[in-house]
């Protein structure tokens, strides 16, 4: 007799706890979104209180559970007074909430670079020890997902604080996953491609951007938001029980492309 696995309920985020930083829009309000439908209650992160309460007012006329999780995750104290507040810890952190500055060398001094590196890793480095040190202190686990970039790995010029940020995203990924498994933890990536984010606008039209998309991205189009989320959805979740330390490229193919 062969034995049927509950593979479906796998996928299910029921009875789960998502904080996903930068999530008032972009990638990361789908991906918040897609985590609630798929049954958690999230949190939703951003530094604007008022879109903040319009989002989770949103999610709540929908039906979802929802709440507001203000604060910049450059600020560690205030990160950590957001948790210390939460009479149920998030199990689910993702990581996504970064920012760019594309800068030749002569362009961009110590200082911007340390600034590009604080909003993409250092903070997401302090906000992924919090909560799993919280979560660790009273014998719980959860999963943790970093949302990367392609240009971690690879280079393109007037870019380096971005790229550098990014590879650090990735090696950290990879070190929080050995470390924490032990302890019951997963730490994944998604490393997006061209996603047509509001912080992509100025380039979805640019010409040069649509030639370099039609030769180089093999479904020749920018990624939508919301198919970013499936991918979060799953790293998050049982179904990716023995995925760790894994970063998983969301890019058409663009970065396989000869
Ligand atoms: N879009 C792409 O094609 C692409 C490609 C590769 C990687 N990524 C990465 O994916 C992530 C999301 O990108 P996106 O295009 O969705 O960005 P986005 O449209 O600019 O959205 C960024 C979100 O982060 C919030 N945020 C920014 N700085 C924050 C801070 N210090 N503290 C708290 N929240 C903050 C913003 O809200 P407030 O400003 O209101 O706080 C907003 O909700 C980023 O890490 C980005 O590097 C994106």
């Amino acid at each position: 007799m062969s034995e049927v696995s509950p593979h479906a309920e796998r996928f299910s985020l029921a009875g789960r706890s998502a904080l996903i930083t930068g999530a008032s829009r972009g990638l990361g309000w789908e991906i918040a979104k897609a985590m609630a439908q798929a049954g958690a209650k999230v949190h939703i992160n951003g530094r604007d209180g008022d879109v903040l309460n319009m989002r989770c007012r949103e999610m709540t006329d929908a039906g979802y559970e929802v709440s507001p999780a203000l604060f910049d995750v450059t600020d560690t104290g205030a990160a950590d007074a957001w948790l210390d507040a939460q009479v149920e810890l998030p199990d689910i952190l993702v990581n996504n909430a970064g920012l760019r500055h594309r800068h030749a060398l002569e362009d961009c001094p110590p200082a911007a670079f340390a600034h590009v590196v604080e909003g993409n890793l250092t903070s997401a480095y302090a906000l992924a020890r919090s909560v799993a040190m919280r979560l660790k202190a009273v014998g719980r686990s959860g999963t943790i997902v970093n949302i990367t970039s392609i240009a971690g790995p690879r280079a393109r010029p007037g870019d380096a604080a971005y790229t550098a940020a990014k590879g650090g995203l990735e090696a950290l990924t990879r070190s929080l996953a050995v470390e924490l498994a032990p302890d019951g933890f997963r730490c994944n990536a998604i490393a997006p491609g061209y996603f047509a984010t509001e912080a992509n606008a100025p380039w979805v039209d640019d010409a040069g951007v649509k030639k370099f998309v039609a030769a180089r991205i093999p479904f020749k189009r920018w990624g939508r938001p919301d198919e970013i989320a499936g991918a979060a959805v799953f790293l998050a979740s049982d179904a990716a029980s023995y995925i760790n330390g894994h970063v998983l490229v969301i890019d058409a193919g663009m970065t396989i492309n000869f």
